[in-house]
């Protein structure tokens, strides 16, 4: 696949919004008809607990990914 998404499914991460993201991105991809070329996943604890929600896309990690910052990167990074 073209495309990775891996969303922290910690205890801090998923309080700290990664519930909601999980399902904006879900909804995003299914919109644009991404499935088939985005690979999501979730990890377990990325160890940064302090700086999440946190998201890595293409091997690049995001922290303190709110809604409005992810629609941009999910925008500007996914192809
Ligand atoms: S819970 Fe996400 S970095 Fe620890």
């Amino acid at each position: 696949m073209e495309n990775q998404i891996v969303i922290c499914m910690g205890s801090s991460c998923f309080a700290r919004g990664n519930e909601k993201n999980l399902r904006l991105i879900e909804e995003y991809l299914e919109k644009n008809h991404l499935e088939a070329s985005v690979k999501l996943s979730g990890s377990c604890c990325e160890g940064r607990c302090s700086q999440g929600p946190n998201i890595v896309i293409n091997g690049e990690c995001f922290s303190g990914v709110d809604q409005e910052i992810l629609i941009d990167l999910l925008n500007s990074k996914i192809k």
